[in-house]
């Protein structure tokens, strides 16, 4: 008989769209988790050198274009201080499909997977899709995520743990101490550390570090995209850096479901990284703008937000039925809730919208909170 397995039966699709489709069609979209920004012509223009000149017609190797694995080794060592050999690279269908190799090699059915909640969503998914059993795991009041709560939830059954700095859907940015204790976790208790460090480059205050800089041993995978730093979300183009043995098991998976990432979006991403960097500072910097302005319109509405520090996401508190008057009122957020338990009672609003639509939407979330207290 044609039935669907279990793990599959496990996932259902994501509660932002649910929100999405019940927005009217002129609402103000604080919901979106991509920047608005275009790609850079640089990036755009070498896919369109690749497919004229027919170098993007063919598979690559399945670990992708050896320039661009060159590329992301000097990324690593310039913006990480580590070194990752080309060799130990594989260009992915987005941070999506990196997350999901480092799953499906690591975790074996019944083993646990500890992640924070609130989190993004793929984390339960891939989890449960890999055979796994998740572990969310609650966050600090500032919203990032406490390392002892990490080894508190350990088991003897625990195939990894995942960290994502800075963060969706809070905004929230680890600080080294933090990633030291990861690091250090994953090397004492020999479980594996998966490092989704897709908003990188999207730090306000404080700086990026990774587990990857302090493990001792090699139980930290990254996993990187070039969608949000570059705004490239529709290139699909990613990675998983990590040692050579785990870049060997995560192959196998990748051979047989994707073979190699597609090839015009290896080339754009070999221009994004290699290129001039300056429309990755225009875009941070606006971020940085709309957040200020965010943090203020919500604390003159009375919400209390942690500070975000990068990615482009804040977290306020909010009170019972606030998202459904926000809603009602044609400005989408989504309830902390479609992040995992412990984001209830918080909403998302996403900033990667015009400074305009942010200051408009404030007088809703005004106006919805007045309505609710
Ligand atoms: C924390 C986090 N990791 C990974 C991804 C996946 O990114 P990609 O679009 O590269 O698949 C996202 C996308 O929203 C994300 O927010």
């Amino acid at each position: 008989m044609s039935e669907f397995s279990n793990r599959v039966e496990q996932v259902s699709i994501s509660g932002i769209r649910e929100v999405f489709e019940a927005a009217g069609e002129d609402a103000i979209n604080l919901g979106i988790g991509q920047p608005d920004f275009p790609t850079p012509d640089h990036a755009k223009q070498a896919a369109i050198e690749a497919i004229e000149s027919g170098a993007a017609d063919a598979y690559t190797s399945n670990k992708g274009i050896r320039k661009l694995r060159e590329a992301i080794s000097d990324k690593h060592e310039r913006d990480n201080g580590v070194s990752v050999p080309p060799e130990n690279v594989i260009a992915t269908a987005g941070g999506s499909e990196a997350l999901h190799l480092a799953m499906e090699a690591h975790v074996d059915p019944g083993q646990e997977v500890v992640f924070p909640d609130p989190g993004f969503v793929s984390y339960d998914a891939l989890t449960r899709v890999a055979g796994g059993t998740p572990k969310p795991v609650p966050l600090r009041d500032d919203l990032t995520l406490d390392p002892e709560t990490v080894e508190d939830a350990l088991t003897d059954d625990t195939a990894a743990f995942v960290v994502n700095s800075p963060s969706n859907p809070t905004g929230a940015v680890q600080s080294e101490a933090d990633m030291r204790e990861f690091a250090r976790i994953a090397d004492e208790h020999d479980v594996l550390c998966i490092s989704d460090e897709v908003y990188e480059h999207i730090v306000f205050d404080g700086e990026h570090h990774s587990p990857m800089e302090y493990a001792e041993t090699d139980n930290v995978v990254v996993v990187n995209a070039c969608s949000k730093t570059y705004s490239m979300t529709g290139w699909r183009l990613g990675w998983v850096a990590a040692s050579e043995r785990r870049i060997e098991r995560m192959l196998r998976v990748h051979q047989y479901v994707q073979a190699c990432a597609s090839a015009p979006a290896q080339y754009a991403a070999y221009g994004a990284l290699t290129g001039p960097q300056d429309a990755v500072d225009e875009m941070v910097a606006a971020f940085e703008k709309r957040r200020d302005v965010l943090l203020d319109g919500l604390d003159d509405a009375g919400l209390e937000t942690p500070r975000p520090e990068g990615a482009f996401y804040a977290m306020p508190k909010v009170p019972e039925g606030w998202v459904d008057e926000v809603l009602d009122r044609d400005v989408v957020v989504v309830p902390g809730e479609a992040f995992g338990e412990h984001g209830a009672g918080y909403a998302r609003i996403s900033y990667a919208t015009g400074i305009e639509d942010i200051k408009e939407a404030l007088e809703v979330m005004a106006e919805a909170t007045r309505a609710v207290r």
